[in-house]
């Protein structure tokens, strides 16, 4: 039986063509590919992988499979995939399970196969930290605490907690045996290094991880140089409406509220902001956009955005006073910076996949973007290919470092250092004809660096 989900593997050539073009794209993975090629650093790890599977994750994985890695992946979101480009890692031979509009059962379970590798994986690189959660809530539920599967509070919860219940029964001990053979994971999104970090404070971190989302060519590139590229792609495929002239409301304003301030303001949007951090309000401000309350302008605003990583920022409250035909979507990691269940006894039309009107109770009608989740990636491809290859090129460098110095880090968090940062962004400099100047000795010396870098105290900022 074939080892892989994907929706048609006739759209494999295809996927292979816009990967081909991809590669072009993404200097970092591929020089990887040149250093690291022959030596195969990560010969014998097993990497489950839980990420978008776009096209850029594709070269992604090619990347691991060329530098030695077995690898099984799914998605981690249920709107994300490409089927193309799924169907182009299935024909290659890497077991991949993830299908484009996939329920959250679906979710869950194919998110179980992908760890279904002979004798287990010994790697997890995780996007929002789902794969980390399915091992160690099941490892604690086996472990004397199966009253954490008992009650859930979202739909989510219901489907997680039943594939964890239905793999506890197939193969008792089975989320143990996981959690005590895996030797780290690494980490793409803000969302799920939040998860960690409170892993950590709870002493429940049974291995070390890295944060690659705060590597600087990580989260000071995806999260704003992407975000500003994908999200008014979003918009645009999802609903074709005109975006200049149109006010619209950004809640907040870290990495990918800056990104997406950028995006709507340049397409011409009148773009205000939302925040509870003074330091981000101010910036905001001080970036030129009007820092408002939500509450004061959901009546008048014509596009609402969310990229907090917090929960219930658009309330049902607010939606039941925006104008007719408002858009609202979020670019966030998880759906639930909007209420979307509150809507859920209204009626819905289907506009199109991961479009929908929804009518409120006096008869006015919002725009849903793919249901509150990211909609960057449910109603448009992601971020392009050459932001992607520095995000995984960090991503790359972060499996290289637990597979084979796992045990000079302790169950704790880490960031990539400096070094790698900057070989990161230099890596991607050529194909953007970037010309880097070069210090003197005696500069170096006076700034207190060496000529080779890193160029940078670990407090600056960027
Ligand atoms: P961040 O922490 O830099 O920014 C979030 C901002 O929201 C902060 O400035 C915070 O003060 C503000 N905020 C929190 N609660 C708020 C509230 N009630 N009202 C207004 N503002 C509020 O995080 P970052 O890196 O910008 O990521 C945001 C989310 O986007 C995360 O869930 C992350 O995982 C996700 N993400 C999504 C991407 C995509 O392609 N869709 C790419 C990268 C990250």
């Amino acid at each position: 039986m074939a080892d892989y989900i994907v929706k048609d593997i006739a759209l494999a050539e295809f996927g292979r063509k816009e990967l081909d073009i991809a590669e072009t794209e993404m200097p970092g993975l591929m020089a990887l590919r040149d250093e690291y090629g022959d030596t195969k650093p990560l010969k014998g790890s097993r990497i489950v992988g839980s990420l978008h599977m776009t096209i850029q994750t594709a070269v992604l994985i090619e990347t691991l499979v060329a530098l030695g890695a077995d690898v099984r992946w799914a998605s981690c979101n249920i709107f994300s995939t490409q089927d193309h480009a799924a169907a182009a890692i299935a024909a290659s031979g890497v077991p991949v399970f993830a299908i484009k509009g996939q329920s959250l059962e679906e979710h869950w379970d194919y998110l179980d196969k992908s760890f279904q590798f002979a004798d287990g994986p010994n790697l997890i690189l995780d996007d929002g930290g789902d794969a980390t959660l399915y091992i160690l809530l099941g490892a604690r539920a086996e472990n004397g605490e199966p009253e954490l599967l008992e009650v859930p509070t979202s739909e989510e919860e219901i489907a997680v907690f039943a594939q964890i219940k239905k793999r506890m029964a197939e193969t008792p001990g089975w989320f143990t045996k996981m959690r005590d053979q895996i030797v780290g994971v690494s980490e793409e999104t803000t969302t799920g290094v939040h998860r960690l970090y409170d892993l950590v404070k709870q002493g429940q971190l049974p291995f070390p991880a890295i944060n690659v989302n705060d590597s600087v060519t990580k989260s000071k590139f995806d999260n704003k140089y992407g975000c500003k590229e994908s999200l008014v792609d979003g918009i645009r495929r999802a609903t074709d409406t005109m975006l200049a002239g149109k006010v619209a409301v950004v809640c907040g304003y870290g990495d990918v509220g800056k990104g997406s301030a950028a995006s709507l303001s340049g397409a011409g949007a009148r773009v205000k902001v939302t925040e509870i951090d003074p330091i981000c309000a101010l910036q905001a401000a001080m970036d030129g956009y009007e820092v408002v309350r939500l509450e004061d302008v959901v009546a008048s605003a014509d596009v609402f955005i969310t990229t907090t990583g917090n929960k219930d920022i658009i309330r049902i409250e607010h939606m039941r006073e925006m104008k007719d035909m408002a858009i609202v979507g979020n670019i966030g990691h998880f759906d639930n910076e909007i209420q979307v269940a509150a809507l859920k006894n209204h009626k819905w039309t289907n506009i199109k996949d991961q479009v929908d009107m929804i009518e409120m109770p006096s008869g006015s009608r919002i725009i849903l973007l793919s249901e509150g989740r990211l909609l960057n990636l449910g109603n448009a491809t992601g971020h392009p290919s050459f932001v992607m290859s520095a995000s995984f090129t960090n991503q790359v460098l972060a499996q290289m470092e637990l597979w084979t110095n796992g045990e000079a880090y302790k169950n704790d968090v880490y960031i990539l250092p400096k070094h790698l940062d900057e070989k990161v962004a230099r890596l991607h400099l050529a194909r953007i004809g970037v010309q880097l100047s070069e210090l003197t000795k005696e500069q170096a010396d006076y700034i207190g660096v060496t000529v080779e870098g890193p160029f940078k105290p670990e407090h600056y900022r960027y």
